[in-house]
């Protein structure tokens, strides 16, 4: 069986296809606010570098919808990327063709060329073969280190490797995150416990189900709580919630008492009188909001109450914010799941976590480098956890 990981292989001489991830964030003149994936993919692209490979890079950027659009240029990135290797980076603007492909067959060991956004083509999201093919054709083997999009069966991300039977690799960033899920959901130290929330409990069903049979606790924080609080018959205001999921999460809680999962929820709350960073606020119990207002953030005996669970746990997977993390006055649950986390991987804990703004609280509050693992995939973390292979790794023993 080969041996699909780039650790021990030498590039040198060799025309590598590299998938990555770098659809970062960018502000309205198109500097990058986040380039942690950028950052991520460096082991990779400096081995191969130091190896004296030439590199072709596949990455997409946003959702275009139909052909070309100069607002989803990867041009920004190609730039950020210049910087960050100390070396040219040769843009190819041209779609695919006889000059690219010229282009790079030309490629001198050392030298790295970016492909435009490989979403331009319509066949790329489709997983069409042909574009895939024609892909395949530039290089000489081929290396997916695009961990962000491995829950999607696209072209260059599922596909591609079929033209590459014996020379199909793994890089160290999809490396990671693998072997960091794995050590989560096949043998976690014990007291396991997951934090999960955002705002709608349908989005997270799928984790949940798959979660409430590896954990031992279970805290269930943001919108998506009072579902559950209405299903107990507790009082919600105005809070977001969906009635069509009352039945599931019954259902969840059903199956953790039957499993022994001890769960927990927010005990008490902030709550506002609109949905505004300047709204009245008022402290509540987490199942007695007052009518026509609506829950913002978990409390502060509710943070109390996760911090004592958080730092009895072994292994802690966060996934999403505790409140409307995104306005300031309800940020402060986030922020202090972000303290008890840290805090509990001080102490030996293994500590995941995933989710824009849970990565994003880490962050603001200068605590990722405390975290065992940060991932850079949301869709694709959350698939994985929902016990799905991702496409991109299916070709892997991994
Ligand atoms: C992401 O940002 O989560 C990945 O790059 C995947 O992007 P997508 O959701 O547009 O497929």
């Amino acid at each position: 069986m080969q041996n699909h990981s780039i650790k021990g292989i030498n590039f040198k001489g060799r025309r590598v296809l590299l998938r990555v991830d770098f659809n970062v964030p960018v502000d309205a003149d198109k500097n990058i606010t986040d380039d942690t994936r950028m950052r991520e993919s460096m082991p990779t692209i400096n081995k191969l570098l130091s190896d004296g490979a030439a590199i072709i890079i596949m990455a997409h950027f946003g959702r275009p919808k139909g052909g070309f659009d100069p607002e989803l240029s990867l041009l920004p990135v190609a730039k950020h990327l210049e910087e960050m290797i100390g070396r040219p980076v040769i843009f190819t603007q041209e779609l695919l063709g006889p000059k690219v492909s010229q282009m790079a067959h030309n490629l001198k060991d050392g030298e790295v060329m970016l492909l435009e956004n490989i979403r331009f083509y319509p066949g790329e999201t489709k997983g069409d073969v042909q574009l895939a093919e024609q892909l395949a054709s530039l290089g000489d083997c081929y290396i997916n280190d695009a961990f962000g999009a491995a829950h999607r069966e696209h072209s260059s991300t599922a596909v591609i490797d079929r033209f590459f039977p014996n020379d199909k690799y793994y890089g160290f960033l999809m490396e990671q995150e693998v072997v960091n899920l794995q050590k989560l959901m096949e043998n976690p130290a014990r007291p396991f416990t997951a934090i999960i929330g955002g705002s709608k409990i349908s989005s997270k069903i799928d984790v949940l189900r798959n979660l409430i049979t590896k954990v031992d606790n279970m805290i269930i924080v943001g919108g998506m709580r009072y579902t559950f609080t209405k299903a107990l018959g507790g009082k919600i205001g105005n809070s977001i919630h969906e009635d069509d999921k009352i039945d599931t999460a019954i259902e969840l809680m059903k199956e953790m008492d039957e499993r022994g999962v001890k769960y927990y929820m927010p005990i008490d709350c902030l709550v506002a009188d609109k949905f505004s960073n300047d709204a009245n606020i008022q402290l509540v119990k987490g199942d007695e909001i007052p009518d026509n207002w609506e829950a913002m953030d978990c409390g502060p005996k509710s943070s109390e109450l996760f911090h004592d669970v958080i730092m009895h746990s072994k292994t802690i997977l966060w996934n999403g914010p505790a409140g409307v993390f995104e306005l300031p006055n309800f940020a402060k649950g986030t922020y202090e799941l972000a303290r008890s986390v840290a805090a509990a991987g001080k102490q030996g804990a293994f500590t995941a976590i995933g989710g824009g703004d849970s990565v994003a609280a880490v962050k603001q509050m200068g605590l990722a480098d405390q975290m065992s693992y940060v991932s850079t995939g949301g869709g694709a973390m959350l698939e994985y956890l929902e016990g799905k292979t991702l496409p991109g790794i299916k070709a892997f023993d991994l």
